[in-house]
């Protein structure tokens, strides 16, 4: 068996020598070292805890097959009753097939995300391909996407790893009661686009222990990732559940380790502060608080007076000066990109405009008499009287708000494959109405957008990028499934990708002897300025 052992880490040599690098990270082609490999198969006999029902095994990603190697020497015969594993290169499907078809191992050659299930398996050990997002090309991406929604009804965010499909679409093949060992990068912890993960590790199956790594200890010296060890077993999770999270080490002897409700892990946002937490290798998580100024839009008191359709404003004689453009609700725009026409007005078909004037009635009865007629109609509907323009001096006068470049809607309900919530980039001077919460750029993140127009996509893509399970389960629910969300539930969302995006931002301007301009304030205060976002 050790000859098995030393025959496959020479055709893995041979297979890595054959690529660069960089084409192995397009791939996730990273074997796993013998040692980590044995580790694992030692732990999931010992989690087995002598269950006497055989070994049926899977590695959905089997390369020249690492875990199963370990499985055979850690594992007695007579406890394995099948083994499986897919692959997708077919030179290691050639490499696994001399290995180790001898032995029983069978062969599925494919791309596991595409496969259904040939039987169902009560052991999956596995080190998925770590494929980051820009090298998923965007028909299988959305494949991908397709998949998990099916399966769950979720929406998996785009910026999610092939990793986070592989352990979610593995699922499927698991038989009830099987336990799984996955080896995958610890960023899912924290990051907006691991929510999905965190989620159905807390709400679908019984998660038993995550270890990590102590980000020293990188476990793939060539693919620059620190690794966790995720342990779980395919079952519901009794009440007062407790779930083992631990740091440094091995997973079967960690430096730091201890046993967390269940309860509390589905409330934190953010995971590696708890993991061996006290000491906190992290600082304080980020949030979206920390780079946005969240106000819910414009209350008007009186939609229907106030905001008029751009053409029939004109048609009353109200003179542009007092008109403002505002966006309509969220099912009337028809893309999340909101571009603007050559006045700044939204470029879609309803082009809405809000009455919006500090001018005294009687100045405005002279100098604009047919606006001052218009308002005149209001009184006599009483509009002047209503709980908000009764207080406000003139009653038609607007709070005073500039366009904010990103938007979420307030309100919405689940459609399928949809969460109820939807972000916009408005790069349009459009202000919004209370039906969307208005995201104004502050501190770092005011100060690198003033500076790098070319970032508003990709902020864009990452607040796009927070799954919607997590919105879900930080905004509220009401009666038929309608769910809001407050600005504050909003901004306290975790951020630690955009975190990056800042950090490497200004360590760019750092380097080429730029600086980020200074912050000019984000209270979302008018100040008469043109669109926000690169127009
Ligand atoms: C990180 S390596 C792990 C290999 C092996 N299990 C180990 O632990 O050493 C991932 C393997 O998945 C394969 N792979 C990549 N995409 C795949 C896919 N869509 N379906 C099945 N295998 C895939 C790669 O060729 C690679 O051999």
């Amino acid at each position: 068996m050790l000859d098995a052992e030393a025959d496959r880490r020479a055709f893995q040599r041979r297979l890595d020598a054959e690529r660069s690098a960089a084409e192995r990270n397009r791939m996730g082609q990273f074997a796993t070292p013998e040692p980590l490999a044995m580790e694992i198969a030692r732990y999931a006999h010992r989690l087995r805890n002598g269950c006497r029902e055989p070994v049926a095994f899977l590695d959905p990603a089997i390369g020249t097959g690492s875990f199963y190697s370990a499985l055979r020497r850690v594992f007695r015969d007579q406890e394995i009753a099948d083994a499986c594993g897919v692959e997708l290169d077919p030179r290691f499907v050639d490499a696994a097939r001399n290995l180790w078809s001898q032995s029983g191992l069978r062969l599925i050659p494919g791309d596991f995300t595409q496969l259904a299930p040939d039987r169902s398996y009560n052991l999956i050990l596995a080190n998925p391909p770590y494929v980051r997002h820009h090298h998923i090309d965007r028909i299988p991406k959305n494949r991908l996407k397709a998949a998990v929604a099916e399966r769950y009804g979720w929406t998996i965010s785009g910026l999610a790893g092939l990793y986070a499909h592989f352990l979610l679409l593995a699922d499927a093949w698991m038989s009830p009661g099987g336990l799984a060992l996955w080896l995958i990068p610890s960023e899912f912890l924290d990051v907006n686009y691991g929510a999905i993960l965190r989620f159905y590790l807390t709400e679908k199956i019984k998660l038993l222990h995550i270890h990590r790594f102590a980000p020293a200890d990188v476990q793939f010296g060539d693919a620059l990732v620190t690794s966790a060890i995720v342990a779980f077993e395919k079952a519901e999770p009794p009440a007062d559940h407790r779930v083992k999270l631990s740091l440094g080490g091995s997973i079967a002897d960690p430096i730091e380790s201890e046993a967390i409700p269940l309860a509390e892990l589905r409330r934190a946002r953010k995971w590696s502060g708890r993991v061996g937490g006290k000491a906190g290798w992290t600082g304080p998580s980020p949030t979206l608080g920390d780079f946005f100024a969240i106000r819910r839009g414009l209350a008007t008191g009186a939609n229907a007076f106030f905001i008029l359709d751009r053409r029939e404003a004109r048609q009353k004689g109200i003179p542009e000066e007092f008109l403002r453009p505002i966006l309509p609700s969220s099912r009337h725009l028809p893309a999340a990109i909101i571009e603007a026409d050559s006045d700044g007005y939204p470029a879609i078909e309803t082009s809405l405009a809000i009455v919006d004037c500090d001018l005294p009635e009687s100045v405005l009865q002279r100098d604009h008499p047919r606006f001052w007629a218009y308002l005149e109609s209001g009184k006599t509907m009483g509009v002047h009287e209503g709980y908000l323009a009764s207080r406000r001096t003139p009653w038609y006068a607007q709070e005073r708000r500039d366009p904010a470049p990103f938007l979420c809607t307030y309100m919405g309900r689940e459609k399928s494959g949809a969460g109820p919530f939807r972000f916009f980039w408005n790069r349009s001077r459009a202000i919004a109405a209370n039906v969307y919460l208005m995201l104004y750029p502050r501190g770092p993140m005011e100060n690198v957008l003033s500076a790098r127009a070319d970032l508003y996509p990709i902020v864009f893509d990452h607040l796009r990028s927070i799954g919607g399970d997590l919105l879900v389960r930080e905004g509220r629910v009401y009666g038929g499934g309608l769910h809001k969300m407050e600005p504050g539930e909003l901004a306290r969302l975790p951020a630690v990708e955009l975190g990056r995006v800042i950090e490497e931002a200004v360590a760019t301007a750092v380097r080429g002897g730029g600086h980020p301009p200074g912050s000019a304030g984000a209270s979302g205060r008018r100040s008469r300025s043109g669109p926000t976002g690169p127009a």
